[in-house]
């Protein structure tokens, strides 16, 4: 099977299918030299260090399209982000589900829905800041402010709405772990804010532990997606807006400049 046709079939395969397509686009030979951008390795690697000399053997470097991923529609759309190139969303899809069945307004349904796309497909560290920024351009100022400040909220209870600190914390990060003062300080000035509520009931719908049995599919939002998302008739990645080229990285993460 050749790129073009992992392309046109990527929605109609079935996942075993997809890895076993992934597969073997990655086992022919690229014939772009591919390069990860410092922060993808930097920890693992000291970022001050010269790279390792790369043997060109006459390839050109890389300056678009990896065929190792899925190639994106040349116009992608949020729903192609998630089924192209994030990292598996049960649990933003069970999220917004459970947001719904609490009756939440649909603004929150969609917060939900967004709030960890960073993490599943960008940048984890301050996932909430990230995506944020990555949705602004195209969602009411109201959800890209609960999307950024869940993040911190989640380190802090509030038995107003029956949110108390997660007990999975505890197991990842230690039952001593104290939230930075910038973090602290977020959270005081997010208390004062007129959206609180808002980004708190994303923390509230915010499933600790998804079900494995529950699959929601991703057309259930479509409807809440359509409504509330500005989806950019160029494709994300292509409009000019001051995210779009965090849009573009993720369709094109090993591109050399
Ligand atoms: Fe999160
Ligand atoms: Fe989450």
């Amino acid at each position: 099977m050749t790129t073009f046709d992992f392309r046109r079939d990527a929605m109609a395969m079935t996942s075993l299918e997809r890895a076993e397509a992934a597969e073997h686009a990655m086992s022919q030979e690229l014939d772009r030299i591919v390069v990860k951008s410092a922060i993808y390795t930097s920890g693992e690697r000291d970022p001050r260090q010269p790279l390792p000399p790369q043997q060109s053997q006459g390839k050109l470097y890389m300056m678009g399209h990896d065929p190792r991923l899925p190639l994106m529609p040349e116009k992608p759309t949020l729903f192609d982000f998630f089924k192209l190139r994030f990292g598996p969303s049960a649990h933003v899809l069970q999220s917004a589900r459970l947001a719904r069945k609490n009756g939440v307004g649909e603004k929150i349904v969609l917060g939900c829905l967004l709030h960890d796309i960073s993490a599943m497909g960008f940048i984890r560290g301050d996932h909430g800041y990230w995506g944020a920024q990555l949705v602004e351009p195209y969602v009411d100022e109201e959800v890209s402010w609960a999307i950024r400040h869940h993040q911190v909220l989640r380190f802090f209870p509030d038995e107003a709405y029956g949110y108390k600190y997660p007990d999975s914390y505890i197991r990842l990060f230690g039952a001593d772990y104290q939230p930075e003062p910038h973090i602290q300080e977020a959270h005081r000035r997010a208390r004062e804010h007129k959206w609180y509520e808002s980004s708190r009931l994303i923390t509230v719908n915010d499933l600790y532990s998804f079900d494995p049995n529950v699959k929601v599919e991703l057309e259930e939002f479509t409807d809440v997606v359509g409504r509330h998302f500005r989806q950019p008739k160029e494709g994300l990645g292509f409009d000019q807006s001051p995210s779009a080229h965090m849009w573009r990285t993720i369709n094109h993460p090993t591109k050399y400049l």
